[in-house]
C-alpha cells in the first residue's frame, strides 16, 4: 500500500459530512464541557480504588493511569438492552448510531478484569463452590470437569497476542493434559456459517418448511446429508444420517457436532427429551455446536452462538451469571429465540443463561435486569442483556486471521495441503451467502481486511465498511448491507472427525474421546502450542499425530519429501494471528497508510485501526507529555471520555458524583447511595457487623 506522512482522520473521511453529527462548533463545546467535567472528576480522589479500569492520565496523581490508552477506560456499567433506536444509550441505538463504540464496548467487557463489586469469583457465595472449584459433569454424571472461577477475564486466557481474542493457555478441563485455549478472531465469521448450515441441513429435510424434522420427514430423508461450503464449487461437506436410528423412533445418526432436540407434535422443545419415542415427541429440531474442540460421542462441543460462548465462558471461568432474556425470547416454544440485536437467533432448549430472573423472595426489576442473584454472592445482574449486546457485537465483528506471505507462497501452500488430503477436512473456504428469504446474509458492520505488503515485509489492514447510512438529519443508523461474504482461507469443515488413537484422551472420568472438530487452521502459525490438548510442541507433531478418519492424508504427509513437509509447515507458519489496533491500517479508505494520523487535532501516530477514533464523538488523545525521565511522549489516554463513550446519555449514565455503583441510574433506585447488589444494598455481609469482612 502507499505511504503518505500525514493524514487527517475526521468522521467525514468516512462518510458523507452532511450526514454525520452536529456541527464542528457543537464538538468543541462538548469537549470544554469534557475538560471541565474531567477537572471535577480528578477531585475525587477516591473513586480511584473502586475501579479496576484505567482512565486518568499521567500527571494526575492516579494510580488508574495507562498512557498507551490500551486498557478499559470507561467505568463499568451495566449496559441497558432495548430494541428500539429512540433510547439513548441503550443498545440498540449505539449498536445503529455509534457501532465503533458498540463494538469498543463489547472488546472492554472481553478485556476488563472484573472486581469482587462486580460479582466476580462468588468466593462467598451461600450455595455449593467458591474460587477454583470443581463443576461441571464428566459423562459419568459425577467426575466435574473443569475448574470454575478461576478468572476475572476472558483476556486472561486468550491474550495471545495480548489484547486481542488470541489464544493462550492450557487450562484444566476435561483431563489431565488439560485444554488448549484457542483464539477466537473471525468467531463472527463462523458464527454465521453455523447458522447458515444449520438452515440449510434443515432446509434439506424439512420439507413441510414448519422449522422442524418430523418422523415423516426424517423416514423420506436422504442416508447422508451434504452441503457446499462454496456454492458454485464441487466440494461437499458430508453432515451425516439425519434418518432416526430406530426407523421411526430414536436419536438422528447425524455427525457429531450437531445437536439435536426433540419436540411434540407442533414442534415445540419437550424438556428433558432425548430422543423421539412416538409418545411425547414426533421430531427433532437441531443447532451446529460450532465452537469448541469437541468431547468426544454424541457429546459434540460447547456453544453454537458467541453470545452464548459469553455467557457461558463469564459464568464458568469468572462466577458472573448472566441475565439474558434476549437467549430465553422464544414465544412458540420451539427452542429458538427471535433474533438478537445483532440478528443471530439463540437456543434456548438447549442453552439457557443462568440468571432467569426468578428466586424466592426476588423477581424481574423494572427495566429488564434481575434481582435473582443465583450464586448468593450479594451481586445481582452481573453480565445483563445489554453487556450481552455489545459484546456479541464485537464477536460477531472480529476481524480473521490473515496470511503472512505472498500469494505465490499462499498457493504453494494450498497445493501441498491438496495434494496430502489436507484440504478433504481443512475445507479452503466457505461463503457467506446474500440474505434472502431464509439466509441473514453478513451481519457484521466492518471487515477488516489484512494482506501482505512483500515491499515493507508486514502485514497491512484496510478497513471496509459494510453498512449504509439510512436517514437524513439526526443521527444517521448505520444498516448493515447483509451481502455476500467469502470466507477464504479458514481451513476446516466445520464439523467432527474420529481421529483416532493420535488425540485420543482419557477423560478425568475414565471415558476416552477420540472424535474432535476440524480446527480452523487460520491463525494456525501463533497458535503455540498445538492439539486440543497443546500437547504438540511442533506443527510437525501436531500433523504426525493425526490418525484414524486422517491417517491416509498423514500417510501422505510422512511419506512426502522433507522439503515439501517443510515447505507446509513454513505455509503454517505464515497462518497469523496480529495485533488488531496497532497493525498500520487505511482506516479512512484512500488507499493510504498515513505515518502520522491525527484525530481530533491531535498527532496520534501512524494510522491504524483504533475504535475510539471512529466513535460518533472521536476520542481525543492527551497528547505530548514529558515524563520523568525527561523524555517527550505521545500519550493515547483519552481527554474527553464523558463524551467519546456517552457516559451521560439517559441510559447509560451511572454518575460519579453520585453513586458510581455500576448499576445506570436509569436501573438505580437511589442514584445517591452506593449499592453494588442491586443499586442500593451492598452485600448483606458489608452490613453485618459479626461477619468480619468489613
Ligand atoms: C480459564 C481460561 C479461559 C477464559 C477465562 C475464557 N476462555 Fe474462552 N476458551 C478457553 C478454552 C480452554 C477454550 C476451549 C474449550 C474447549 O473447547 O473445551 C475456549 C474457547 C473459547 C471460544 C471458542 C473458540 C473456538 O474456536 O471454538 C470462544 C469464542 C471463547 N472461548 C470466548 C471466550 C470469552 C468471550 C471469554 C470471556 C467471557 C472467555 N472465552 C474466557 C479458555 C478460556
Ligand atoms: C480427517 C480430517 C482431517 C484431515 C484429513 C487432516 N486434519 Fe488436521 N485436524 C483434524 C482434526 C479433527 C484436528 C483436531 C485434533 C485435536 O487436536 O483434537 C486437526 C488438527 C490439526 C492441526 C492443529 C490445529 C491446532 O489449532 O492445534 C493442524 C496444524 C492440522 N490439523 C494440520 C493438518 C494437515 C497439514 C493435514 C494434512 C497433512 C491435516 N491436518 C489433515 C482433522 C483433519
Amino acid at each position: 500500500m502507499k505511504k503518505t506522512r500525514v493524514r487527517s482522520l475526521t468522521p467525514c473521511s468516512l462518510t458523507p459530512c452532511s450526514l454525520v453529527g452536529p456541527a464542528r462548533g457543537a464538538r468543541s463545546a462538548r469537549a470544554f464541557a469534557a475538560l471541565a467535567t474531567l477537572a471535577f472528576v480528578a477531585l475525587l480522589g477516591s473513586a480511584d480504588a473502586q475501579y479496576a479500569e484505567r482512565r486518568e492520565l499521567p500527571g494526575s496523581d492516579h494510580k488508574n493511569v495507562d498512557a498507551s490508552g490500551r486498557s478499559p477506560k470507561e467505568r463499568r456499567v451495566r449496559a441497558i438492552h432495548s430494541e428500539i433506536v429512540q433510547q439513548p444509550g441503550a443498545t440498540l441505538q449505539i449498536q445503529l448510531t455509534d457501532p465503533y463504540l458498540a463494538y469498543m464496548l463489547g472488546r472492554n467487557l472481553n478485556f476488563r478484569e472484573f472486581e469482587e463489586h462486580d460479582g466476580a469469583l462468588s468466593a462467598r457465595k451461600t450455595g455449593t463452590g467458591g474460587i477454583a472449584n470443581l463443576g461441571g459433569p464428566m459423562p459419568d454424571g459425577v467426575t466435574a470437569k473443569l475448574t470454575l472461577q478461576n478468572q476475572v477475564s476472558c483476556i486472561a486466557c486468550h491474550n495471545i497476542p495480548n489484547g486481542n481474542p488470541g489464544g493462550g493457555m492450557n487450562i484444566s478441563k476435561d483431563s489431565g493434559f488439560g485444554r488448549d485455549t484457542p483464539h477466537y478472531f473471525g468467531a463472527g465469521l463462523i458464527e454465521m456459517l453455523a447458522l447458515q448450515t444449520r438452515t440449510d441441513l434443515l432446509a434439506a429435510i424439512d420439507t413441510n418448511g414448519d422449522g422442524w424434522v418430523s418422523i415423516p420427514e426424517a423416514q423420506a430423508a436422504p442416508t447422508s446429508l451434504t452441503i457446499q461450503p462454496h456454492p458454485g464449487s464441487p466440494l461437499t461437506v458430508d453432515y451425516g444420517n439425519p434418518q432416526l436410528d430406530g426407523g421411526t423412533t430414536g436419536r438422528p445418526q447425524l455427525d457429531n457436532i450437531i445437536r439435536p432436540w426433540f419436540v411434540d407434535a407442533n414442534g415445540a422443545w419437550v424438556e428433558g427429551a432425548d430422543s423421539v419415542d412416538g409418545v411425547t415427541t414426533f421430531g427433532y429440531n437441531l443447532e451446529l455446536i460450532v465452537f469448541g474442540w469437541g468431547q468426544g460421542p454424541g457429546r459434540d462441543a460447547l456453544n453454537p452462538t458467541v453470545r452464548f460462548f459469553m455467557i457461558d465462558a463469564f459464568g464458568a471461568h469468572a462466577g458472573l451469571q448472566a441475565h439474558d432474556p434476549t437467549t430465553m425470547d422464544d414465544p412458540d416454544g420451539d427452542g429458538i429465540s427471535k433474533p438478537s440485536n445483532a440478528g443471530a437467533i439463540q437456543f434456548p432448549a438447549t442453552h439457557q443463561p443462568p440468571d432467569q430472573g426468578v428466586e424466592v423472595g426476588a423477581g424481574l426489576g423494572t427495566g429488564g435486569y434481575s434481582l435473582a442473584d443465583p450464586d448468593g454472592d450479594g451481586y445481582c445482574t452481573e453480565i445483563s442483556e445489554g453487556d450481552l449486546d455489545y459484546g456479541e457485537w464485537f464477536m460477531l465483528n472480529l476481524p480473521r486471521p490473515a496470511f503472512a506471505g505472498t500469494e505465490a507462497e499462499h498457493d504453494v501452500g494450498v497445493a501441498l495441503m491438496d495434494q496430502m488430503a489436507c484440504t478433504s477436512c481443512h475445507v479452503q473456504s466457505w461463503k457467506i451467502v446474500e440474505a434472502d428469504g431464509t439466509h441473514k446474509g453478513d451481519r457484521r458492520f466492518f471487515d477488516f481486511r489484512v494482506t501482505w505488503d512483500e515491499a515493507d515485509q508486514r502485514l497491512e489492514g484496510e478497513l471496509v465498511p459494510l453498512f449504509d447510512l439510512l436517514g437524513i438529519g439526526g443521527d444517521p443508523l448505520h444498516a448493515p448491507r447483509l451481502g455476500e461474504y467469502d470466507v477464504d482461507g479458514i481451513f476446516s469443515d466445520l464439523r467432527h472427525h474420529e481421529m483416532g488413537d493420535g488425540f485420543a484422551e482419557v477423560g478425568y472420568g475414565g471415558t476416552i474421546a477420540r472424535i474432535w472438530r476440524t480446527p480452523p487452521l487460520w491463525g494456525v502459525g501463533s497458535s503455540f502450542p498445538w492439539g486440543h490438548d497443546g500437547r504438540s510442541l511442533t506443527l510437525d507433531h501436531v500433523i504426525r499425530r493425526h490418525a484414524g478418519d486422517a491417517a491416509a492424508s498423514a500417510a501422505l504427509y510422512v511419506g512426502a519429501s522433507r522439503a515439501d513437509r517443510e515447505e507446509l509447515v513454513r505455509f503454517l507458519r505464515k497462518l497469523v494471528l496480529y495485533d488488531i489496533e496497532s497493525l498500520p491500517a487505511d482506516i479512512d479508505g484512500d488507499g493510504i497508510i498515513a505515518d502520522q494520523l491525527i484525530v481530533e487535532g491531535r498527532l496520534t501516530g501512524g494510522e491504524r485501526f483504533n475504535p475510539e477514533w471512529l466513535f460518533d464523538d472521536p476520542a481525543q488523545i492527551f497528547g505530548t507529555y514529558v515524563n520523568e525521565d525527561g523524555e517527550i511522549v505521545n500519550v493515547l489516554s483519552v481527554i474527553n471520555l464523558e463524551q467519546a463513550y456517552k457516559l451521560e446519555q439517559q441510559y447509560r449514565e451511572d454518575r460519579d458524583e453520585e453513586d458510581g455503583d455500576g448499576w445506570p441510574d436509569e436501573w438505580d433506585p437511589d442514584p445517591l447511595t452506593i449499592g453494588w447488589y442491586d443499586g442500593v444494598n451492598n452485600p448483606p455481609w458489608w452490613l453485618d457487623p459479626t461477619s468480619g469482612r468489613n
